[in-house]
Parts: C-alpha cells; sequence; structure tokens
C-alpha cells in the first residue's frame, strides 16, 4: 500500500504579480527520496515553505500524514532552507546544544554522533564564525537532522559543499533513508537527482510536474 507522507493539493500562492505555486498537486510518498528540479525563481524554496508552515497558502492545502499543516505550528520536518542562524561565537556543538534545549529530545552525546556523521569534530572549540561556507553547510545538515525527524526538507543541499562532501552527503542521505527517513530534496545539479531520488518533479515558473 502506498501511504504519502505529504499530499499537496491544489496549492497556490501569489505574491503581486508573480505566481509562486500555481494549483500545485503532487503527493510524496512515505520513505522515498523526492528531488525537485527548477531554475531559480520558479517557486521550489516557496513550496517549501508552505509544506513546513513557514509561509501560508493564498487557496489550497497541505497534509502531513493526514493532517492539514497550519502556519507556524511545529511539525516534525527537518530543514534546511536558508542559511540557519547559527551564533558565530560559538562552537558547532554548543550551537545544535543550544537548539536542541528547545525540544530536549535528544543528548549530547547524540548531537556529538550528528556531527561526527556530517563530518565534522565534535570536539573542536573552533567558533562557528570561523567555519568555511562547507563547514557551515555541514553544520546547518547535522541540525536538520539532528532530532531524527520523520520528515527531512532540504533546499539545495549541495549547495557550497566540495565534490568530497557531495559525495559523503549523497551517501549520508542515502543511509538515513534506508533508516526510514523521507526526503524531499532540491537540486540545480541533475546527478544529484539521478543519483539520490527515487521521483523527480520539475517545478516551471510555479507549475509542478511530475518527470519520474
Ligand atoms: N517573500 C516573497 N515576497 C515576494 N516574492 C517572493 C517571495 N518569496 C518568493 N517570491 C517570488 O516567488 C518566486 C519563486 O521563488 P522561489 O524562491 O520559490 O524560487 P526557487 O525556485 O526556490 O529559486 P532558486 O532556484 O533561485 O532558489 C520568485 O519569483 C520570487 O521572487
Ligand atoms: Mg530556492
Amino acid at each position: 500500500m502506498v501511504t504519502n507522507l505529504v499530499e499537496v493539493d491544489q496549492a497556490l500562492k501569489k505574491f503581486k504579480d508573480v505566481t509562486a505555486l500555481n494549483d500545485v498537486t503532487i503527493s510524496f510518498e512515505k520513505g522515498k527520496i523526492h528531488g525537485i528540479i527548477g531554475r531559480n525563481g520558479s517557486g521550489k524554496t516557496v513550496l517549501f515553505k508552505t509544506i513546513c508552515g513557514f509561509m501560508k497558502l493564498d487557496s489550497g492545502q497541505i497534509l502531513i500524514n493526514g493532517k492539514k499543516v497550519k502556519p507556524s505550528a511545529a511539525q516534525d520536518i527537518g530543514l534546511i532552507i536558508e542559511e540557519p542562524g547559527f551564533i558565530g561565537g560559538l562552537s558547532g556543538f554548543k550551537n545544535l546544544k543550544l537548539l536542541a534545549s528547545i525540544k530536549r529530545k535528544i543528548t549530547d552525546k547524540e548531537i556529538k554522533k550528528t556531527i561526527e556523521q556530517v563530518g565534522l569534530d565534535p570536539k573542536s572549540k573552533q567558533h562557528v564564525s570561523k567555519y568555511s561556507l562547507g563547514m557551515r553547510h555541514r553544520l546547518a545538515i547535522a541540525q536538520a537532522i539532528m532530532e531524527k525527524p520523520e520528515l527531512l526538507i532540504l533546499d539545495e543541499p549541495m549547495n557550497g559543499l566540495d565534490k568530497y562532501g557531495v559525495k559523503e552527503m549523497r551517501e549520508l542521505f542515502k543511509r538515513l533513508n534506508d533508516h526510514g527517513m523521507t526526503l524531499i530534496l532540491s537540486s540545480h545539479y541533475a546527478e544529484d537527482i539521478e543519483a539520490l531520488c527515487d521521483t523527480v518533479a520539475e517545478m516551471d515558473n510555479g507549475n509542478l510536474e511530475v518527470l519520474l
């Protein structure tokens, strides 16, 4: 039986003269990796923001596990959309510990394990303000996955990573998926999508078309 984790139903979102989501209807099956491609400004990030409840639809609805997403309600979603606001004067571990203290779902040991998983050193005292772009990006991935969300949304997760980083992150995403996590990711790189995704849809001027 196919179980859909996310159902987007006739989603419409306009900004003045731009239609960012034009009657988008799509389902994302549980346990799969879903890819969204599309040129700059086509509506990918807006779709992700509405799924997370960060942005309200003009009309239509989005269901997660059959329940309607309400803006600003807490969801079990791990997320990278924009660079998270890390505190520059703290280490990576301390930043994640601070964020983990909101939900109190995970231990220090689990935080450290996640930092290792993304290829950073959990014992490093280096301040995040001194991190390279790729290191900050890895920390953002750690933050998104540390609480083991049911759904992981990754908006261009390979940005700023070198080819080794891209390979490591692909493997990490596959491992997370093997453990049952559902992923939705966008990428400008066709290889990411080919190598990783079970389904592919293309966003074009607010219109979403399923390709695979
Ligand atoms: N808060 C906003 N206010 C006004 N217009 C917006 C807002 N957010 C997005 N838009 C517009 O909606 C359209 C879709 O934007 P979106 O960020 O979803 O594109 P994208 O596919 O993620 O592009 P990119 O590949 O560059 O990240 C664009 O025309 C953008 O200018
Ligand atoms: Mg975007």
